[in-house]
């Protein structure tokens, strides 16, 4: 019997009521299989923490992390905390302390979801997005002189160092090469002429190494754009912090909203534990009113099954939401159902009984 000890964050907002429900997922599907089980610690950081203690996690919260064999989060965010302070202090600071340097983002339309973009289909929408997690534009580096006067500056550095750039290409080379994909590089070095030009050249130096994949390199502008006329031609997708974390908002929208969109932030090497995600934030638009869809958070507990090498559970989970689609009869309010969150989550373990037995 294996065990793994997870960490779960819920944090704020919808992050409560989707991980819930993950968490449902787990265990079942752990002890369907018979040689696994979960040992779950929560822990109450988030915005709620932080407007009665002054911070968003405690202060030996890496510590206490670090022995972990993962972390779920839910989502961080919420109105009364600077979003600047309740990410940077808890998702971020997790993401590039414990070196979670892929950020591992699908974008799939699964059967009986629906893409905004007409004639989409399960063939034509199907791509992995593998997202630079630890530095580039998200490097903490910059400066505010001048506050307030007309003079006023402000520097946002991005940051983009050999190891960092290198290490994120040629993982992206190797799933490409893995499971014989092209391999699209996203970049924009027509303007930014020190940081993208780099990658650029960095992208060109690895491809040497891999002379079986076959690669192609957009501008972030223009693969805005084919996103949406031609996703087809995505299979594999490397790409920096900032792009993609906004083309995969622009993907989830391919793959049927930002309640079926899932990440999972991976430490390759495993010297420190993963973090497992919906991409979706708190949302507090909804929160509190039960109707949150869980699927991606249930998707990114399928991910964590694959990154145990458990691929098999892995794919039960992902059969189960494409199942559960499908049969459409339970179905959350964003996909135009009318089930509570819980109501989703129960369906898909009903299913995963009916699918692991069977
Ligand atoms: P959001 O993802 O929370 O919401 C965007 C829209 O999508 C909203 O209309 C929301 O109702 C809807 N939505 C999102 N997830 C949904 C789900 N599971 N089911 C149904 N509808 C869903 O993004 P936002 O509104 O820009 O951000 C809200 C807060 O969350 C902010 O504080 C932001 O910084 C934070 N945020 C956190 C994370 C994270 O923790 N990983 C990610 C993104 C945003
Ligand atoms: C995401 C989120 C985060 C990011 C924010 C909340 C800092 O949008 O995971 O996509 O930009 O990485
Ligand atoms: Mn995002």
């Amino acid at each position: 019997m294996e065990r793994k000890q997870i960490a779960v964050i819920p944090g704020d907002g919808i992050g409560k009521e989707v991980v819930q429900e993950g968490i449902k997922v787990m265990e079942k599907v752990a002890s369907l299989a018979g040689n696994l089980k979960f040992s779950f610690t929560y822990f109450p950081w988030g915005c709620e923490y932080y407007t009665k203690h002054g911070k968003m996690m405690a202060d030996d919260a890496l510590d206490t992390l670090r022995s972990f064999d993962a972390i779920y989060l839910g989502a961080v965010g919420y109105p009364g905390v600077p979003d600047h302070i309740s990410l940077r202090d808890l998702l971020l600071v997790i993401r590039q302390e414990f070196d979670q340097y892929v950020n591992l983002r699908p974008i799939k339309l699964l059967q009986g979801a629906k893409s905004t973009i007409k004639n989409a289909t399960s063939e034509t929408v199907d791509m992995i997005f593998i997202r630079e997690n630890t530095e580039g534009e998200y490097y903490d580096a910059g400066d505010r002189l001048f506050h307030g006067k007309p003079e006023e500056i402000v520097l946002q550095t991005g940051v983009f160092s050999r190891k960092g750039t290198e290490r994120i290409i040629r993982y992206a080379f190797e799933v490409a090469k893995r499971e014989k994909k092209l391999l699209t590089s996203i970049s924009k070095a027509n303007a930014l002429n020190y940081s993208m030009v780099f990658w650029d050249e960095i992208f060109e130096e690895i491809s040497k190494e891999y002379p079986e994949v076959e690669t192609t390199s957009y501008l972030v502008d223009a693969a805005a754009l084919y996103l949406v006329t031609d996703p087809s031609q995505f299979e594999v997708v490397v790409t920096s912090n900032l792009f993609g974390d906004i083309l995969t908002d622009l993907g989830a929208t391919l793959a049927g909203g930002m309640g079926l969109a899932a990440g999972a932030n991976i430490n390759p090497e495993k010297k420190y534990p993963s973090m497992f995600e919906p991409v979706h934030g708190s949302a507090p638009d909804i929160a509190g009113k039960r109707i949150a869809n869980p699927l991606a958070a249930i998707w990114s507990v399928s991910q964590m099954f694959d990154h145990f090498g458990y691929e098999q559970l892995g794919k039960y989970v992902l059969d189960a939401i494409e199942a559960l689609l499908v049969e459409g009869k339970v179905l959350p309010h964003d996909l135009g159902g009318s089930s509570s969150t819980n109501e989703v989550g129960d369906r898909v373990v009903t299913i995963l009984e009916e699918m692991m037995q069977g």
